[in-house]
This record gives structure tokens, sequence and C-alpha cells, in this order.
């Protein structure tokens, strides 16, 4: 009975990897940095599958055919076959370098400076959300990296604080960001769509929560999202509850630390001149919507674990009039 339950645990695990939706598989590379990992590791699965074959195949025949039996004669000593021993040394030496060519023509292939005319990102890593300048397009965003399809892109790396890790495994491998040096990322998105991320390097009480993601868009639609973000948005109405949020904005002192259009220009938060343009807030954990808001700025410590925003006791009304605001900022 315990046998057939441990048996039909395995069963169920088994049967479970085969099915659902993973959004963070590194199997279903998007850009060409990850065809390149997916490629070395097809490569290594196969040579592993050989060695597996012909070591488990040998163990077991020898295991059945040479095993004692009652009243079998006793096996002769041996020693040494020098042909035997070349063979076993050479044949993993070879299988060695049939992985290692490879493996290092990926490294380099990966590290490769970029490409002229490859899209300038820089990203900073901060405790706990991702902060993208467009240096040649004046843009500046949070948490959700808008790429053009089929244009190289050259990820600057650098961080506000701690050690960070990029990681978009379907765009490539992991990257770190390093307190006072900068790391490069390069890669070439081939397919639209948005893939999901997260920080990978152990980073504090919130590391869970830096997620990330790429928005790979068509030519028209990245055109139309430049533009967007270049643009200020439209200015609040007179006597609205936006305004009442745009005053609030100042009065609770986010100025201090959020840029907004040309009303505040603070460096420590998020640039929010366009955060109603972004699908999600709080590093990517939360849907950036009226309720989503009100629960963020109601409490962000309780949201965000080890959160810099404090808990500022807004009133609701006050916060009401907030997200009214926030949620005009397009
Ligand atoms: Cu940033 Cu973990």
């Amino acid at each position: 009975m315990r046998r057939t339950s441990y048996l039909l645990t395995v069963l169920l695990l088994a049967a479970t990897a085969c099915g659902g939706h993973f959004p963070q598989t590194t199997l279903q590379p998007k850009a060409d940095f990850g065809f390149a990992i997916q490629g070395l590791f097809g490569d290594i699965f196969w040579w592993a599958v050989v060695v597996f074959t012909v070591v488990e195949t040998l163990l077991v025949v020898t295991l059945i055919r040479f095993r004692a039996r009652p009243g079998g004669p006793t096996p002769k000593p041996l020693h040494g076959h020098t042909v035997l021993e070349i063979a076993w040394t050479l044949a993993p030496a070879l299988i060695l370098v049939f992985i290692a060519v490879p493996t290092v023509r990926t490294i380099f292939s990966t590290e490769a400076p970029a490409p002229a005319g490859a899209l300038k990102v820089s990203v900073i890593g901060h405790q706990w959300w991702w902060e993208y300048r467009y240096p040649d397009l004046g843009i500046t965003t949070a948490n959700e990296l808008h790429l053009p399809v089929g244009q190289p892109v050259d990820l600057t790396l650098t961080t506000a604080d701690v050690i960070h890790s990029f990681w978009d495994p379907a765009m490539g491998g992991k990257r770190d960001l390093i307190p006072t040096h900068e790391n490069h990322l390069v890669f070439r998105p081939e397919s639209t769509g948005t893939f999901l991320g997260q920080c990978a390097e152990f980073c504090g009480a919130s590391h869970a929560n830096m997620r990330l993601r790429v928005m790979v868009q068509g030519d028209s639609a990245w055109k139309a999202w430049v533009a967007d973000q270049q643009a200020l948005p439209a200015p609040v109405k007179k006597g609205s509850l936006e305004e009442q949020g745009a005053q609030a904005f100042q009065r609770y002192g986010c100025t201090g630390c959020h840029t907004m259009g040309d009303m505040a220009h603070g460096i420590v938060g998020p640039n929010l001149t366009h955060v109603a343009s972004r699908t999600t807030i709080v590093g990517g954990t939360v849907v950036n919507d009226s309720a989503g808001l009100a629960r963020w700025i109601g409490d962000p410590p309780g949201t965000k674990p080890g959160s810099l925003m404090p808990n500022m006791h807004v009133p609701p009304a006050d916060i009401a009039a907030l997200v009214a605001f926030l949620r005009s900022m397009k």
C-alpha cells in the first residue's frame, strides 16, 4: 500500500511537470541571447543522455550477467587493461572538448559589445524596483521595460544600493547590477509580447517583490509608446478630484522622492510622470488600477515589506484624490 502511494505521488509529480503555464520558462526563448543559451543547453543535454545511457546499460548488464550465483565458480582476478583504460580516459576527454568549445563560444558571443545602432537603456536597480532610462529618447520609467522588436538593445546595468540581478529568461541569462561597477546586457528581442522576469540576486526583505516585465512591441506600438512618454500628461482640470490629488501629492511630500512631469523632480522613488501608462506598480507586483494604488498608498510597508516609502496614514478622502490624480497621469 505504502509502495503504491509512493509510486502514485511520483507519477503525479511527473504529470504536473508536463502541463501548465510557466511564464518564466527558460525553454521558450524570444531573443538571440535566449536562443544561444537554449542551443547550448540542448547540446549538453544530449551528451548527458548518451553518457547516462551507456554507463547505466553497462552497469545493469554487468550486475545481471556477472552476479554471484550459488555454487558458481570464483571469479578470476584481473590486473589492468591498457586499451580499455586509454579508451575510457580519451572518450570523456573528447566529450568535455565537445562541451567546452560551444560553451566558451557562447560565453564570448553573449558578452560581446553591442552592435552599432543598439537601443541604449540604463537599468538601475533599487530596493525594490527597477528604473529604466532611455538616454537618447529622454524617457524614464519603472519596472516595465519597453523595447522594439528586432532591434538590438544595450542595457547598462548599475545599482543605487545593493547587488541585484536582472533576469528575464525569455530574453537571456542573468546579469548582476553591482555597486560602483557597470555591467552590460546585450540582446535582440525577436517576438512581440510581455515577458516576465525578476531580480535574481537576494537583495533584502522584498527581493521576491522585485519583478520586471519586458514588453516587446511592434514598430507602430513602440513609436506610439515613445511619443506618449516624451509628451507631458494633460494638465489636471480646475476644481476636479484630480486637482485635489495633485495638491495632496505636494502636501504629503511625495514631490520629495518622485518626479512628476514639471511639478516635481525627486529621484529616490520611481518617476511617476506617466504612471497611469504602466500595467503594474510596486516592483511589478500590484495591478495598476484604483484598488491597487489605494492599497499601496494606504500601507506601503504592508504591501512591500521594507519599503522605503513610509505609511503616511493618509485618510481615505485624500487617498481617493491621489488615486484619481495618478490615474490621470497617462
Ligand atoms: Cu533586487 Cu533581489
